[in-house]
């Protein structure tokens, strides 16, 4: 699939098919997260599969806003080292972009699960045995869709202005 086509195709996946996702698909995806832009080429993070239930109903738990991550097969938790970068977030937020991209390209559905605030970081980081030192800075769900979302942008009109800021 064309990189444009499936950066506008896309969408947040919260339903899926109870249908197991291929190991070689699993490993394109994480490789699409290793190939990430990171400042200095710091490459900070860590990618956590997850597919034992009993861990993946915990983080559904925790996660306030990822309750839909329990029907999902497989869970990716991003963790970043925000040690080794100057930028560990924006490294971890274009690793995970590139893992959605490259699920959706390879017929499958995602939805990144920030659930911030709650303390939802620290409680999922005891469920995975996340270091404290380190961050996780987004999990997402992967599996095959079981719906078809819609939804809309801003129109490219009110988001881009010319040699200086105008607007809002
Ligand atoms: C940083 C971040 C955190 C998000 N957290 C959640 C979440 O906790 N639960 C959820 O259902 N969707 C979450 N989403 C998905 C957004 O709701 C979704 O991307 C947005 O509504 C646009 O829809 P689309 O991805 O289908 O284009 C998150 C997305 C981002 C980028």
């Amino acid at each position: 699939m064309d990189v444009l086509q499936a950066i506008k195709e896309r969408r947040s996946i919260r339903k899926y098919e109870p249908k197991a996702v291929p190991e070689e698909k699993l490993t394109q995806i994480l490789e699409s997260g290793r190939w990430a832009p990171s400042a200095s080429n710091s490459q900070p993070w860590r990618f956590i599969v997850v597919r034992d239930e009993k861990v993946k109903n915990e983080l559904a738990r925790v996660a306030v806003y990822g309750s839909f991550m329990a029907q999902a097969p497989v869970a990716i938790a991003v963790v970043i080292d925000p040690q080794a970068s100057n930028h560990p977030v924006e490294d971890g937020a274009a690793a995970t972009q590139n893992m959605l991209l490259a699920a959706h390209a390879l017929g499958l559905g995602t939805c990144w699960i920030g659930s911030y605030g709650s303390g939802y970081e620290e409680r999922a980081k005891e469920v995975l045995g996340i270091p404290r030192d380190k961050r996780l800075l987004a999990l997402t769900s992967l599996g095959y869709p079981a719906e078809s979302p819609t939804k809309d942008r801003v129109e490219l009109s009110e988001l881009v202005c010319h040699d200086r800021h105008t607007g809002d």
